[in-house]
């Protein structure tokens, strides 16, 4: 059997916690490129196209906004590399939202899939791979006492059980969230969506109760940081004692909000928010969605608060591409009936050999490399490259970040910051792809959180790239065409 050069054994070469070195190893790198952007079609190119075609008129509407503007097909990826069916080579900025933690085409996730489909992929049975892997997650969660684990296949699953474990620990009702929240698009998690995408899918279950969110760029209280006091608080409690219909169970939240366009918390808003939750005698839900698994330079988002959960949701990451998701919590929590009762939290893909196996590889890749020091480094220097671009170009309001969590927002004006309209953005989104960079730069919030194996250089040649983009879009502007 002829063997893909993408599907080799993990060489040694790979492992290591040298943020300096490349993390791919030479052997596996794309098929004629070297280890950057390099396109060599229009985009799309002839083959993405004929392929978009062939696929059309049997894909239903409403699939991901960022494929449709893209029109690409890609054929593989490796490390923080995606090479379409064209040939042309992109550096990634996306990583599937936030999926791609060890970097596309990684030869630990596939051979640990291939071994373990070639035994047994499906039932609930212990396995080998899910004692492994639990016994990793209780090492690595955010707290000692955080070491029981569920398992699912998607986040929105596994926000939806979180909700009903502490519905059950606590004897509770009511839920509250926050404006920008995401926690998955299920009728259970949408209601807790603090966004327009919500209307026109009600009625939606009872029981939830929104909040703004500490967004600090563009504060609902028109407020500074330095001097707000943490109002949001204060506010946020008003909320809950005006609009909750009954007693509060949770307060679900994000560390750092990703969909809303990867943004910060203050130092102070999360503990509050933990405080809050308990004088309530209800659990604090950290959905680590995005923000686990070494995305902003630690482990977990919460780490940066000096605060944990009662329970935290963990997904995308942690099988890099394996549909795998989970919640962590303590020993009292999930011993709360009826969730605890046997098969009253089970689903199908909870925990089946073939995803505990995924998971189970990608978290070694993650600790044996220190991903999450790695994405500390890389997003310092992107940061480092990317701040300039303030003073540089009159569309770029603020440049902010943690880890490779990095959001820049795009305005018309510096002084109102009202986001550069969306034709603009998309302007700009075209022009990094056709300069080989794949950004989210098609909404004026944009959100960069690339594989965490990024390497300097890709840092480099990407930041490069989106720093000339901004040039050439706001040249014309600057001349008033
Ligand atoms: C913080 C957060 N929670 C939950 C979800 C839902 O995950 P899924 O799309 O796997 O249902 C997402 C998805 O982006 C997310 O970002």
């Amino acid at each position: 059997m002829s063997r893909d050069p993408l599907s080799a054994a993990p060489s040694s070469s790979s492992r290591g916690a040298e943020h300096t070195l490349p993390l791919i190893p030479t052997q596996t790198l794309l098929r004629g490129i070297a280890r950057g952007a390099d396109v060599r079609t229009e985009i799309p190119g002839p083959q993405s196209v004929a392929l978009r075609a062939r696929e059309s008129p049997y894909l239903a509407p409403g699939t991901q906004a960022l494929s449709q503007l893209a029109g690409l097909a890609f054929a593989r990826g490796q490390g923080a590399l995606l090479q379409d069916v064209d040939g042309n080579t992109f550096i990634d900025w996306v990583a599937g939202i936030g999926v791609a933690s060890i970097g596309h085409g990684h030869p630990a996730l596939s051979q640990a899939l291939f071994d373990q489909a070639s035994q047994l992929s499906c039932g609930s049975f212990t396995s080998v791979a899910r004692v492994e892997l639990l016994q990793r997650l209780a090492q690595l969660a955010p707290h000692p006492s955080l070491r029981r684990t569920q398992l699912f296949s998607g986040g929105a699953e596994a926000v939806e059980s979180a909700l009903r474990l502490a519905r059950a620990y606590t004897g509770h009702s009511d839920v509250l969230s926050f404006w920008g929240g995401f926690h998955g698009k299920t009728a259970g998690v949408l209601g807790l969506m603090g966004s327009e995408f919500k209307q026109g899918l009600g009625p939606l279950p009872t029981g939830h109760v929104l909040a703004p969110y500490p967004d600090c760029y563009r504060c609902p209280f028109k407020l500074a940081p330095a001097s707000c006091g943490l109002h949001c608080v204060d506010f946020t409690q008003q909320v809950l004692r005006l609009n909750a219909t009954g007693p509060l169970a949770a307060i679900l939240v994000e560390p750092m909000q990703g969909t809303a366009g990867n943004l910060l918390p203050p130092a102070g808003w999360l503990p509050a928010m933990s405080k809050l939750a308990h004088e309530h005698g209800a659990l604090l839900i950290l959905d680590e969605m995005i923000c686990g698994f070494g995305r902003t330079g630690r482990m977990w988002g919460q780490q940066h608060y000096d605060v944990h959960g009662d329970i935290v949701t963990f997904g995308k990451g942690v099988a890099a591409g394996f549909p795998l998701s989970g919640l962590l919590s303590t020993d009292a929590i999930v011993s709360a009936e009826p969730w605890s009762r046997p098969s009253f939290s089970s689903s199908s893909f909870g925990g089946f050999p073939l995803a505990a196996a995924a998971a189970n590889a990608v978290v070694q890749v993650i600790v044996e490399q220190d991903l999450p020091g790695h994405a500390a480094a890389m997003g310092a220097r992107l940061l480092e490259r990317l701040r300039p671009l303030v003073d540089k170009y009159p569309i770029v309001g603020q440049v902010r970040g943690q880890g490779l969590l990095v959001g820049v927002e795009l305005v018309c004006d510096r002084g109102t910051r009202a986001p550069l309209p969306k034709a603009q953005c998309e302007e700009i989104f075209q022009r990094c792809l056709r300069r080989g960079l794949l950004t989210m730069a098609y909404a004026p919030r944009v959100r960069i959180n690339p594989p965490l194996c990024i390497t300097a250089e890709q840092i480099d040649e990407s930041a490069a790239i989106f720093d000339d983009v901004l040039g050439d879009v706001c040249r014309p502007m600057a001349r008033g065409v």
